[in-house]
């Protein structure tokens, strides 16, 4: 049976495990949003593909790695669905029917899509499935008809071209007119939603690295090799922080330090709660009255009490690893319930349900 409450769906690429880059960009906001939606995380292991179809090993390994990162960060089993993109066939085939409706040259615009090809220097050798990939993150999204996908910033784009697929779609097969304003397509007759993106309260969190060559610090991720990891303990998180950058222009904790473009101080606005702490300290690091070691302390003390709680969620769940495998395969089904039903009326618009 469907509830009543509103969809939310989002998810990630399988690739790595998960760190407090996605936590701050999203995943917080789920957690948050459990109570309020239906919510759906898509473990997206096709697209995994685009760029690591030489390591299928690592992508298995990564949907399992995410899946109990998601578990210990506090997404809650009983009211969320947690489900492998490959094992909802209907996404694949809203894929194929949604590549229609998208001018190939449109997906070539895609910012996200760009960008993707000059940072991981794929040049012309991309395959097929490279571009393709977007248009099925506009399946996976409009499979769930969610009311709200929340996303990190770099997502903007994807979200934009499912719009536009979503508009075409019930202009062209549920005849609603073109003037529509994007939040009355639903009462207007149209069957899929002009999805809204929910950001995260910090849209880009830097990394623990120095800067590149243009003073610019690069954003936290795991290729980087500048990430905390949701699954770091309370050690590592001490050896990551006690040896990350700060300022260069203080040799000595007497020196005058500076705040901006400074990663101490912005994991500190993101991390710590002691505001109090925190504003007078900012102001001693300025004067040069309080050193590097201090700060950085109170900062591992901060990320520790984040990550306790999730450490202690996932602590059990490894004990019963086959609790994941129920995890996953509870949560298909139901995705599966609901990509069905919509792959179903999208077929009837088109005029292709030939069998019913
Ligand atoms: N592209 C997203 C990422 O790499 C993952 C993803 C796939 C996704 N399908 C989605 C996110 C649908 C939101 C909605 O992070």
């Amino acid at each position: 049976m469907e509830t009543e409450k509103a969809r939310l769906l989002t998810g990630d690429t399988p690739t790595g495990k998960l760190h407090l880059g996605h936590w701050v960009g999203s995943l917080e906001n789920r957690i948050a949003m459990q109570d309020e939606y239906e919510c759906f995380f898509i473990l997206a292991n096709l697209h995994a593909f685009t760029t690591n179809y030489q390591h299928p090993d690592k992508i298995r390994q990564s949907v399992l790695d995410i899946t109990l990162d998601y578990l210990a960060a506090g997404i809650d089993p009983k009211k969320s669905h947690i489900f492998i993109q490959s094992e909802v066939p209907a996404i694949a085939e809203l894929t194929f029917l949604f590549s229609m409706l998208l001018a190939f040259s449109r997906i070539m615009r895609n910012p996200t899509i760009k960008d993707e090809i000059r940072d991981k220097q794929l040049g012309d050798t991309y395959s097929f499935g490279f571009p393709l990939y977007a248009v099925g993150q506009t399946a996976d999204i409009l499979a769930f008809r969610p009311s709200v996908v929340p996303v990190s910033e770099d997502q903007l784009a994807h979200l934009e071209m499912t719009r536009e697929v979503a508009r075409k779609f019930n202009q062209l097969y549920c005849h609603v007119d073109p003037h529509t304003q994007d939040e009355d397509y639903l009462k207007s007759g149209g069957l899929l939603p002009i999805v809204k993106a929910r950001l995260g309260r910090i849209r880009r969190l830097v990394g623990l690295g120095t800067p590149n060559k243009d003073g610019r610090l690069l954003k936290m991720s795991k290729s980087l090799n500048n990430a905390i990891f949701l699954s770091d303990t309370a050690k590592i998180v001490e050896k990551k922080i006690m040896g990350m950058y700060t300022d260069p222009s203080r040799l000595r904790p007497t020196d005058k330090g500076h705040i901006d473009n400074n990663p101490l101080w912005i994991f500190h606005d993101t991390f710590t709660l002691d505001k109090e702490w925190l504003a007078g300290a900012k102001q001693r690091y300025q004067e040069g009255k309080i050193g590097d070691v201090e700060c950085k302390k109170k900062l591992i003390a901060s990320i520790n009490q984040l990550l306790e709680p999730m450490h202690k969620r996932r602590e059990i769940y490894e004990k019963f690893p086959k609790e994941i495998h129920r995890v996953l395969q509870q949560g298909t089904e139901k995705a599966n319930a609901i990509a069905n039903k919509t792959l179903m009326l999208v077929k009837k618009l088109m005029k292709q349900d030939y069998f019913i």
